[in-house]
């Protein structure tokens, strides 16, 4: 008979998350609860592991997900190269700067980033961020999926001293994998001279191939986005009562969805849920809210602007409010969602004639508060077969 003293010490990681004891461990601030208004403005301290002061983000619908860090480059220096067997999105709040990112005996790649930038780091790369102004220090935003690849495997040395690297991500055919990714209008065959190529989902299968249709859904293909705030090749989709500009991202390779989505000014999208595991983040000036609630519960309100990271709660239906003279950029990045059903969920979305009045009377009084009326279309409202036109995203 086995005796309980004569166990060696175990942990259940079942019921003790193993990320929730890595991050327990780390000299960082960590950051919770539903949102973050600024997340630029967040208090920072030294991090040890990366060697330059950091605030983790572990919001509420971040759990066994995503984890997601702002790292600050102080004015003119580089900080200390780091590598994890997972891969890393990077987003640019502030500065400009140089990147480096290598396979250890393999040539350094090198491009520069600015305010806006995004870009992807692939697993066990080296990579170095350097902080080209010597006057500010330079804000990134990191999401990579350690809680989810900790949930099946709680080797910490696994993830951050595991010597695996794939050469063909850097070295192999990408020879330019950090060329800009700049939108290409397809038609027929096309050269993609940049590495950045308009792909679409395949409707019975999923796969990404070529788009053939400037209509069809879709994504720019690249690794490095220079400035997300000026890229106008968006489309318009959501369906109905979800309508906004739209710009797909594929990261080749990656295990994220990434988009981002435009809302016009003094518009707002109906309510829906779904699972966990959504980082959105503010780009660009903005002024709106978020409202963010579980079945039954009360109404969470959140401010939006630029800077603002929301994470949507597992389930919790959200729905953006833009309540400012200027339109509401937002980025996406999408965690993989195992188990997820949406078309399970008859009440994934809820429809405007079905919401509760109080929102829309919230929504108008923010707009008459800094002097503006809504655009909402009064029949969306009342007709359940509505037609949600693309036009109204135009009107002013
Ligand atoms: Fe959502």
């Amino acid at each position: 008979m086995v005796t309980e003293s004569a166990l060696p010490e175990v942990i259940d990681f079942w019921r003790n998350h193993a990320y929730d004891g890595w991050l327990a461990k780390q000299d960082v601030p960590v950051h919770t609860g539903y949102y973050v208004e600024d997340a630029r403005t967040l208090e920072r301290g030294w991090w040890s592991l990366r060697g330059c002061p950091a605030a983790v983000i572990s919001l509420e619908g971040h759990r066994g997900v995503e984890h997601v860090h702002v790292l600050e480059i102080p004015p003119g220096e580089t900080i200390p190269p780091f590598r994890m067997a997972l891969e890393e999105v990077i987003y640019v709040f502030e500065g400009n700067g140089i990147a480096n990112v290598w396979a250890e005996g393999q040539p350094k790649i090198t491009f520069e980033w600015q305010k806006h930038s995004l870009f992807r780091v692939p697993v066990n790369y080296n990579y170095e961020l350097s902080n080209a102004r010597g006057d500010r220090p330079a804000l990134t935003l990191h999401v990579n999926l350690l809680p989810m690849a900790m949930g099946t495997n709680p080797s910490e040395d696994y993830f951050f001293n595991n010597p695996y690297v794939d050469l063909s991500q850097l070295y192999g055919n990408q020879a330019k994998f950090y060329s800009a990714a700049r939108p290409v209008q397809l038609s027929g065959q096309a050269s993609f001279s940049s590495g950045a190529m308009a792909m679409r989902h395949a409707p019975d299968t999923g796969a990404l191939a070529p788009a053939s249709s400037p209509r069809s859904s879709m994504r720019w293909y690249g690794n490095f986005f220079p400035d997300l705030s000026v890229w106008d090749k968006l489309e318009v989709g959501g369906g109905a009562g979800r309508l906004a500009y739209r710009g797909g991202i594929f990261f080749p390779g990656s295990a994220f969805s990434i988009d981002l989505m435009v809302l016009p000014s003094r518009r707002y999208r109906a309510g829906h849920r779904h699972a966990a595991g959504v980082t959105i983040v503010g780009i660009q000036e903005a002024d709106g809210f978020v409202i963010m609630w579980p079945e039954g519960g009360d109404y969470l309100v959140a401010p939006w602007k630029e800077g603002s990271v929301f994470v949507p709660p597992y389930h919790w239906y959200h729905m953006h409010m833009n309540v400012g003279p200027v339109e509401n950029r937002q980025l996406r990045i999408r965690a993989p969602r195992p188990g997820a059903n949406p078309t399970a969920d008859p009440d994934r979305m809820i429809p405007f004639t079905k919401q509760d009045p109080w929102i829309r009377q919230k929504f108008e009084e923010e707009l008459a508060k800094r002097g503006l009326t809504s655009l909402m279309p009064e029949e969306g409202f009342t007709n359940p077969d509505f037609e949600w036109d693309g036009e109204w995203l135009k009107e002013d």
